[in-house]
């Protein structure tokens, strides 16, 4: 079974409890199973991993090849408007990425439009809530088939 590495970055582990406006009530343990769900529909198997730090989320990118996963599923977070270094690292990979966001960020403050990640990935789907992340496994699933 093709393995998935889902990705979130900074402050999303405050998920349900943050700007529940914007964001919502789910928490991320709440996405995680609603993605585990949707992995057993396209025999998939996923892994976990979120960060509030740059560098831990670029090592976790590096050894992707390494650890046997075939595709990412990332929500840089903040870092979608920053960081040249985790899109460098998505870069280096060479593995199929979706970039997901819960709101439209193109919608937003304009800080918020410009995604440094989005070129170097597959695709980006934003503003859907939980469901960016469903409807980005099922778009990743479908590239790794
Ligand atoms: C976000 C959008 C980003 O602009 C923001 O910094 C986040 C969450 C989203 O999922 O909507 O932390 O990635």
């Amino acid at each position: 079974m093709k393995r998935i590495l889902v990705i979130n970055g900074p402050n999303l582990n405050l998920l349900g409890e943050r700007e529940t406006g914007i964001y919502g009530k789910v928490s991320l343990e709440d996405i995680n199973k609603l993605l585990t769900v949707a992995a057993k529909t396209h025999q998939v198997s996923l892994e976990f991993f979120q960060s509030n730090h740059e560098g831990e989320i670029v090592d976790k990118i590096g050894q992707v090849k390494a650890e046997g996963f075939s595709g990412i599923l990332i929500n840089p977070a903040a870092y979608t408007h920053t960081s040249i270094a985790i899109r460098d690292a998505v870069a280096a990979v060479v593995i199929p990425t979706v970039e997901v966001h819960l709101s439209n960020i193109h919608a937003r403050e304009e800080f918020r439009h410009k995604s440094l990640i989005a070129p170097v990935a597959q695709g980006q789907i934003s503003g859907f809530g939980p469901q960016s992340y469903v409807l980005g496994l099922q778009a990743l699933a479908g590239i790794i088939k």
